[in-house]
């Protein structure tokens, strides 16, 4: 499908301080209607559709290209809406939903007959998350149905975290995107299975193990997510994700990037570095950026998919990248590290 034009709508928060939100409902009467809209969310930009409607579900697969045995995460903005969507509600799921709803959590549950096939690709769970937005849980709202909603990029390319990148990605492709500024997270929301048994994390994110387990104690990780050689459980993390243009490395010792990059400068590539504020200087690239604080894992996770992206801008061919330690929020930002980097580390 292609359209004449993507329609823009720009919503000031403030505005939705106001009874009505003109440009959120026509934006909302259109996902009801069958189109694909991109919108807003804390984690990133999500590309939006009626989650009950298979024909408007198959747009999305087709606008982003992406494989169609990689599910989609359903966004609801009550938790009445999972009455319709859910087996059951299990306990742990009832006491994660209590503390991280709305949030950057998705929770994977035994699917009910009525979404629409293509979201849940074959499966017989399905992913729910209710978002931490304004603008998102508006738009939710004035739906009135559940909202299907992958992240807004073409598929293998790093999430969009401002309207533009969706726009970039996706122009013409989809009919709207909802401009709500850039996101606050950064990173897509943490995935975890309560479909059966004990808890398993597929996909880490903005919350952390740590943080899952202080509610309901101990549960199991993905072995995947420590092993390159395993399958993963969840469909989605096998493929290639987040990745730049460039060849990117990922270097644990931060002092070798400098022969590194004088390396491939001498044989004629042009360079680039992604380190944090504090090392900014330290580099001779032709292109350095600086992706928030290392001091600040917050400010790093927020910027990572906008650094990716300028070094597309601007025609970088080989990328030093420095890695962190994977603790905390760290477990996220060496996640999608290394998948855009497909595990290359010198
Ligand atoms: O933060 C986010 O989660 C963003 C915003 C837009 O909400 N969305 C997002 O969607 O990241 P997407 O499609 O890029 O990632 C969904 C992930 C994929 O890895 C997919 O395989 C997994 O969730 N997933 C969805 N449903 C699943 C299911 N039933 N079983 C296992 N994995 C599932
Ligand atoms: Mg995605």
């Amino acid at each position: 499908m292609s359209y004449k034009q993507t329609k823009i709508w720009t919503v000031d928060n403030s505005s939705l301080l106001e009874d009505k939100a003109p440009e959120i409902e026509e934006a909302a009467l259109w996902i009801k209607n069958g189109e694909v809209v991109a919108f807003p969310t804390e984690t990133v930009y999500g590309l939006g559709a009626n989650a009950l409607d298979e024909k408007a579900i198959q747009s999305i697969f087709t606008a982003k290209g992406r494989p169609s045995d990689n599910p989609l995460i359903v966004h609801i903005a009550k938790e009445s809406q999972l009455d319709d969507l859910v087996e059951e509600i299990p306990a742990t799921a009832q006491s994660l939903m209590e503390v991280f709803w709305p949030g950057p959590l998705s929770i994977i549950f035994k699917r009910k007959e009525g979404i629409a096939p293509s979201v849940t690709a074959g499966l017989s769970t399905v992913a729910i998350r209710m978002p931490d937005h304004p603008v998102a849980l508006r738009l939710l709202e004035e739906a009135g149905v559940p909202v299907a909603a992958p992240s807004a990029n073409l598929s293998g390319k790093p999430s969009p975290t401002t309207a533009a990148h969706v726009f970039h990605d996706l122009n013409r492709k989809i009919a709207g995107i909802v401009d709500g500024g850039p996101t606050g997270v950064g990173l897509e929301s943490t995935v975890i299975d309560c479909s059966e048994g004990t808890p398993i994390l597929y996909r880490p994110g903005g919350i952390t193990k740590e943080q899952i387990e202080e509610i309901i104690g101990p549960i199991d990780v993905d072995p995947a997510l420590a092993s390159a050689g395993e399958a993963p459980k969840s469909p989605g993390m096998k493929y290639t994700h987040y990745s730049p243009a460039g060849i990117l490395y990922l270097v644990d010792n931060r002092e070798n990037i400098s022969n590194y990059v004088h390396e491939a400068k001498k044989a004629g590539s042009r360079v680039g570095v992604l380190t944090t504020e504090e090392n900014a200087d330290a580099y001779d690239a032709d292109v350095v950026i600086a992706c928030g604080k290392r001091n600040d894992l917050a400010t790093v996770a927020m910027s990572l998919y906008k650094s990716l992206r300028s070094f597309d801008e601007e025609k970088v061919e080989v990328i030093f990248a420095e890695t962190f330690a994977k603790e905390g929020l760290g477990i996220a930002i060496m996640n999608r590290l290394e998948k855009a980097a497909e595990s290359k580390r010198l």
